[in-house]
């Protein structure tokens, strides 16, 4: 029988992407894939440490292996991403079950390292990829046309790492420095996941709209390619930078019918003060002058965001500022999240001042700001006509199919006659919570 595999993954779109990259390198050697840890000869834990939360739930679930592997003295336990980057021989020591420690370079060489651990020994490979320019084919050749695709979806990675050094991120120690592969190697692997299925595909990168092949050739030359891609129906792009956007790209989005109208900026607080003493290298003014053109150019375009409460030193009137920018902005869905110090980060050095008590404060009245936003945009949706990528079935309705609508808004609709992968014009007839629900407009009921 085939050796069963068990991978847990936390963390972003790109940690998923390297579990599905570990998954291909692992069936490579023979592995079948588990979902259960009790039933697998290797587990790998895919671990995040941008906040407190995520890095804590690692933790909790190591401590859960303890059992299974005095049980199975012959389980690999393997700690992966961003947190065996930074704990490195740390993770060895606190967790006796752990055999192997690797950090996102050494993805590739995960098969030469089970096998190592098999042979009883306990590693810690943290090493960076030598680093060659700005430019680097960081996925070896012999994987970039071997793309994990998930039903109709498939990530490509275009950068790896990130130069910007905001001072409450833990990123640029965990992923290192920033590097960009050749757009001619990520064309070719898009066009092979478009030809094994893919109907969408993400751009991933830590800052995806830095991409910067050469001086003439950047973010915007390599979507205006991707986008005249044969067969290539969707493309998404996460997460971009707010000093790195400009109008010209909006106008691209404008353009291209296969760019969807849904944009994820994240603008982490709202206060000019704080903005500054996160490093991120622009005002609210900027962000909301970007927004504005975005709206104009694109109206009914989903914007998304992410911002953080309670930030060393950020008073209520700070505060006020990010609430006054959600009010403006009116974003589909905000990602908020309390601070949390991450060791060794520039921010990490000031004291983290504002009471957790405070923070939780914040956190529930962006919430319940927020929820009402939501409230008020599902209904706005009510009769509109959204494009649809349908991607599975209704888990519970018979006949009902769910997608994502351009502006990626859930949705499910009702037609027994829809498959996997159609792209449908739906009619929104409703919501519960932030789901939409819809039937399909037929060509006769369209004229
Ligand atoms: N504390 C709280 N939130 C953080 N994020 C990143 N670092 C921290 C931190 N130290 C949030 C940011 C980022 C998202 C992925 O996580 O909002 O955009
Ligand atoms: Fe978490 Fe950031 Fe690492 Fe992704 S890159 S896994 S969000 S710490």
């Amino acid at each position: 029988m085939r050796p069963q595999a068990f991978i847990q993954t936390y963390g972003c779109q790109m940690n998923e992407h390297d579990s599905n990259q570990m998954r291909n390198v692992l069936a490579a050697e023979g592995y079948a894939f588990t979902d259960k840890p009790e039933r697998a000869a290797l587990i790998v834990v895919n671990t995040c440490s941008v906040r407190g939360n995520p890095e804590n739930k690692v933790y909790s679930f190591l401590g859960t292996l303890r059992d299974l592997k005095r049980q199975k003295p012959d389980l690999v336990v393997a700690v992966a991403g961003c947190v065996a980057q930074q704990e490195g021989e740390n993770i060895l020591r606190r967790e006796k079950s752990v055999d192997l420690v690797f950090g996102p370079d050494n993805l590739f060489r995960l098969p030469e390292m089970v096998r190592a651990a098999r042979e009883g020994k306990r590693l810690c490979e943290t090493g960076w990829m030598p680093r060659q320019r700005k430019i680097q084919n960081f996925i070896p050749e012999e994987w970039a046309e071997r793309g994990h695709v998930d039903g109709v979806k498939a990530y490509i990675a275009i950068t790896k790492g990130c130069n910007n050094m905001c001072t409450y991120c833990i990123v640029p120690h965990t992923r290192g420095r920033e590097v960009s592969r050749e757009s001619k190697n990520i064309l070719r692997e898009a066009r092979s996941l478009v030809d094994r299925g893919a109907k969408e595909i993400w751009l991933l990168g830590q800052n995806v709209n830095s991409y910067r092949a050469s001086k003439d050739y950047r973010f915007h030359a390599l979507l205006d390619e991707l986008s005249r891609v044969d067969g290539l129906e969707r493309i998404r792009f996460t997460s971009p930078h707010p000093k790195d956007w400009d109008n010209t790209l909006t106008d691209l989005m404008a353009e291209r019918a296969n760019i969807c109208n849904h944009l994820h900026l994240p603008f982490q607080a709202g206060s000019d003060r704080v903005l500054h003493a996160m490093r991120r290298n622009h005002t609210l003014e900027e962000y909301l002058a970007k927004i504005e053109y975005l709206q104009r150019r694109i109206p009914g375009i989903a914007l998304t965001t992410d911002l953080i409460v309670g930030f060393p030193g950020e008073t209520e009137e700070d505060f006020e500022r990010t609430l006054f920018a959600l009010e403006t902005v009116r974003f589909s869905q905000v990602f908020a999240f309390k601070y949390s110090p991450r060791p060794g980060t520039a921010a990490a050095q000031i004291e983290d001042d504002v009471p957790r008590g405070e923070k939780e404060e914040r956190l529930a009245r962006v919430l319940d700001l927020q929820s009402q936003i939501t409230e008020e945009q599902m209904t706005e949706q009510r009769d509109t006509v959204q494009r649809v990528l349908i991607d599975g079935a209704h888990p519970r309705q018979r006949g009902a199919m769910d997608g994502r609508t351009d502006g990626y808004r859930p949705i499910s609709v009702t037609d027994d006659t829809l498959e996997i992968g159609d792209l449908v014009d739906v009619r929104v007839t409703g919501h519960r919570g932030h789901w939409l629900q819809g039937e399909v407009v037929r060509e006769s009921a369209r004229a």
